[in-house]
């Protein structure tokens, strides 16, 4: 039937680590004499309840790794498991439910709709998931209130600081409760004052969700101590992967 939307329901893998990446090896124009070899056999789980920082120099692999994880991007081999699904074996429509469901991500560059205010941007996806348009936008509301942006949330993209945008972003992805946030150096454009409001907002987002993980790519030594565990990648591959907490 046209229209049918399929919906992943998550496994019941609650003992289990959220996410399981074995042997992962991402090629960009694979098989051609411009082949990028990006990922080189990466392998690490993230148990649920853990924030977990990324860190690396620029180019190793970092956004890549991220987009392959929350299935934006093909990987070339290996595999990758979120909550029981193996998400190489899903397809394109199944993976778009699966991430609107179960996966929040704030992306390197924002990518809000420039032509919707930041309350437009961040009540969509409740609304794609079946909310009345008044309890998103009462809900949506409250989580710009709570970035600090209650007095902004009428205002496009183009008229708000990077910083702004960057909130509006994270307020997106955390909308919905995941159970997995992938953060592109989510603090990468805010002030240390608001970048550390963000971190608390993470860590309480995840103590008060514990079946749910953050990751997040980070070049802040400051940053990544407030995670529970640091993850380098260099060249491709996992240089160290150090647990703090
Ligand atoms: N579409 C693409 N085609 C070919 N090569 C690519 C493509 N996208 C990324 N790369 C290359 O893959 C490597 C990893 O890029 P990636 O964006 O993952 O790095 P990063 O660790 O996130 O860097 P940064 O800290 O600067 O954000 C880089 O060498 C980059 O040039
Ligand atoms: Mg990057």
């Amino acid at each position: 039937m046209t229209g049918t939307i399929t919906r992943l329901k998550l496994k019941n893998t609650e003992n289990m680590p959220l996410i399981r990446v074995n042997s992962l090896d991402k090629k960009y124009n694979e098989g051609k004499n411009n082949e990028v070899h990006v990922l080189k056999s990466i392998e690490f789980d993230i148990p649920r309840g853990q924030m977990i920082a990324i860190m690396g120099p620029s180019g190793c692999g970092k956004t890549t790794l991220l987009n392959v994880v929350g299935g934006l991007d093909k990987y070339s081999s290996g595999s990758i498991n979120i909550g029981g699904n193996n998400i190489g074996e899903i397809s394109e429509r199944e993976m778009t439910n699966f991430r609107l469901d179960n996966i929040g991500f704030i992306f390197q560059l924002f990518n809000l709709f420039d032509s919707q205010t930041a309350l437009e941007n961040v009540t969509l996806p409740l609304l794609l998931q079946g909310y009345s348009p008044d309890d998103a936008i009462e809900k949506a509301k409250m989580m710009l209130q709570e970035v600090g942006l209650g007095d902004r949330m009428n205002h496009l993209p183009g008229e708000l600081s990077g910083g702004q945008q960057q909130r509006v972003a994270i307020s997106r992805a955390l909308i919905t409760e995941p159970l997995l946030i992938l953060g592109d150096e989510p603090t990468g454009d805010l002030d240390s004052e608001t970048s550390a409001d963000i971190m608390k907002l993470f860590q309480r987002t995840i103590r008060e969700n514990p079946q749910m993980s953050i990751v997040i790519v980070t070049h802040s030594q400051t940053i990544a101590e407030q995670c529970d565990r640091i993850l380098r990648i260099e060249h491709g591959k996992v240089a160290s992967d150090e647990v703090l907490k």
